[in-house]
């Protein structure tokens, strides 16, 4: 399960058996998301189970009993009790909740105590008590670097039920496109989108998509910098004359709004007017990230409005501002949420902080009575490991020192999918199954800390995610198949890219080859962001060099680390073959070169047979190669070289086995 409940008591016995049918009863409150969430639950079943579950007349049908204490409002909001008890017998599915969405994150539990089974579908055995550590755990998507279609949140907003994280946070505008459709200001969107945008009618469903889940939704726009696309249609709120056009590259930009200008924050009153009506949710977040205060140090005006106020910087100017819009945001009944540059001295108290630098801007947030939430370490554009996303907490660090009233501002955190580098087709890559180990950090106990655990359940979750209806595991086939062509390259070219890794942190951003119309379809967009062969690989090449008490080497490890390196070298020539003639395939021919190459040198260092000459230049030329490996070329890296180098590493440099030829 993840993310792990606070406490899970296996029961002995069986698991019991679906397939005599379930009957749904709800007592207490009577929500209709709960009854939907069971509905959810059963479709998700027999994706697994292949065959129809009945609800009503199966033979033996097993209860599930759903008891929920009190109603409460059918808005999801900040602080909802989320808590629930889940018990599975063989008698049946008990569930007892504070409230629906307690309910609704029962149900997430009980479909990963499910498995397939020869009858259909069993739930194992369990007594589990939950709630959650943190009540603010969300998801950012933006949809402004790419356009992300109605279907792409949909499937988002499932998986997020899934793994119980319980904050969309829509980020609808930045230089590269204003994203909602604006009655007040159509120039906003008609102008600034190149048509790509969501009507209020597509945002209204997606609202209602996501509180039937238990998910709140909070809007970012984004202001006063990363405004360009609004420019566009409105240069008039800029600090300089434009005209604008829509941002294409990527970057921190110096247009900004003019925080000086009376029509700015008229305007922002009557979008923020409208965007309230349609976005329900009590927190409306307005960015404030990034403005590197170029454009207003060039402006007359500007320059005159900070003399005037006696404003001595551009962290004064900004602080200005913000008070100005949250005056705004209040008056429109929302409270406001920015990133960690909105801190300032007088800061109202219930302006919640997102820092994204780190527990510092936290620790001040808290430290001055501000809610806070924590986001850095949890950007999943960065391309890091699952491993090293849940080693981040949002209470460790400088936070750990925190007197507990104000430990208790810090809210949870939120994982960030920046789609300078994502699209519809692999978004869902970039995000899953990574963010479900940061919804476990988010939702479980401190203690849950585990890596090793953490994976193997990860790679279970991973499954569950994909039958809701994710696209993180087929979406690369799909891709694959693009570059190689009908046949069987296409296998070997998976075989590959199941080695290797996209660079990591902002390499690619900082090229600045791109652009948001560059086709994002070569071999780097399709890879996941973490190799689970590579990662797989390394517990092998652990295993069979760490001795059990018996004073060997793990054999199975060492046949299968001997089988994926032969795999790795004779893979090549296929790979090779399919890129004779197909110009898509030279960087996966470049990449299986070098894998290939890393391959040759681990089956010597397994196989300890010393190529003619020196040990000890072989060693050096070895580790040379393997270093180089791992250093992005055509923007990918070979995952499995940094394995291959401990396996190289532990050869010793005079080896008894100098003259053996022996055959690997
Ligand atoms: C941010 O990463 N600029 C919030």
């Amino acid at each position: 399960m993840m993310p792990l409940p606070v406490t899970v008591e296996e029961v002995g016995g069986a698991p019991v058996a679906g397939d005599g049918g379930l009957a749904f009863r709800q007592s207490g409150c009577r929500d209709p998301r709960v009854e939907e969430a069971f509905s959810r639950f059963l479709s998700r079943v027999e994706s697994f189970s292949g065959t129809p579950v009945s609800t009503v007349a199966g033979e033996r049908p097993l209860p599930v009993a759903v008891e929920c204490e009190k109603g409460g409002g059918s808005l999801p909001a900040l602080g909802d009790d989320e808590a629930y008890d889940l018990s599975v017998s063989s008698s049946g599915v008990a569930i007892r909740a504070a409230s629906p969405v307690g309910a609704i994150r029962a149900f997430a539990t009980l479909y990963q105590l499910v498995e397939g089974a020869p009858s259909g579908f069993q739930i194992r055995l369990a007594r589990v008590t939950d709630r959650p550590r943190f009540p603010w755990r969300g998801l950012l998507v933006d949809s402004s670097r790419h356009f992300m279609p109605i279907p792409v949140l949909k499937r988002t907003l499932d998986a997020m039920d899934v793994v119980k994280l319980n904050v969309l946070h829509w980020h609808l505008s930045d230089d590269q496109g204003f994203r909602v459709a604006s009655r007040a200001f159509p120039r906003l969107h008609r102008a600034g989108s190149d048509g790509l945008f969501y009507s209020g009618d597509e945002v209204r469903e997606i609202v209602d998509y996501a509180r039937r889940r238990g998910i709140r939704v909070v809007p970012e726009f984004d202001v006063p910098g990363h405004t360009t696309a609004w420019f566009v249609g409105y240069p008039e709120l800029a600090s300089e004359a434009g005209p604008y056009r829509i941002e294409r590259k990527f970057g921190i930009f110096d247009p900004a709004m003019d925080p000086g200008k009376r029509e700015v924050y008229a305007f922002l009153d009557g979008l923020v007017g409208e965007m309230a009506g349609l976005f329900p949710d009590e927190y409306f977040h307005v960015g404030g990230d990034e403005v590197n205060g170029k454009a207003w140090g060039r402006s007359a005006s500007v320059r005159a409005f900070q003399a005037e106020r006696n404003l001595p910087d551009g962290g004064a100017l900004q602080a200005a501002f913000t008070s100005r819009l949250q005056r705004i945001l209040s008056a429109h009944g929302k409270k406001m949420i920015g990133w960690d540059e909105v801190l300032h001295g007088n800061l109202d108290r219930d302006v919640v902080v997102q820092s994204y630098r780190w527990h510092r801007k936290l620790v001040e947030a808290a430290s001055r009575g501000n809610p806070s939430i924590l986001s850095s370490g949890y950007y999943l554009d960065l391309m890091f490991s699952a491993a090293w996303h849940y080693g981040v907490d949002p209470l460790g660090e400088e936070a750990a020192t925190l007197p507990p009233e104000k430990r208790s501002l810090v809210l949870g955190g939120e994982a960030c999918m920046w789609t300078e580098f994502a699209t519809a087709e692999n978004i869902d890559a970039k995000i899953w199954p990574r963010a479900a180990a940061i919804a476990e950090r988010l939702w479980s106990p401190a203690s849950t800390r585990s890596v090793e655990e953490m994976y193997r359940r990860l790679a279970l979750v991973s499954v569950k995610l994909e039958a809701a209806g994710t696209t993180h595991l087929q979406s690369r086939a799909r891709m694959i198949r693009r570059l190689a062509g009908p046949g069987p390259a296409t296998r070997s070219v998976e075989i590959l890219s199941e080695a290797l890794e996209p660079v990591k942190e902002y390499a690619r951003v900082e090229s600045g080859r791109y652009t948001s119309e560059t086709p994002l379809t070569r071999l780097v967009d399709l890879l996941h962001p973490e190799s689970e062969v590579a990662r797989l690989f390394m517990l092998d090449v652990d295993a069979l060099m760490a001795p059990d008490a018996a004073g060997n080497g793990s054999a199975p490890a060492q046949q299968r680390v001997a089988r994926m390196l032969e795999l790795w070298r004779d893979n090549d020539e296929f790979v090779q073959d399919a890129a004779q003639g197909n110009p898509l395939l030279l960087e996966a021919a470049a990449a299986s070169t070098t894998l290939a190459a890393c391959a040759r040198i681990g089956l010597e260092a397994l196989h300890r047979v010393a190529p003619p000459g020196d040990r000890k230049v072989w060693k050096t030329d070895a580790t040379s190669l393997l270093e180089k490996a791992s250093l992005p070329r055509n923007e990918v890296v070979i995952a499995v070289a940094s394995a291959i180098r401990r396996l190289v590493e532990r050869t010793e440099e005079k080896s008894a086995l100098v003259g053996t030829a022996r055959e690997p």
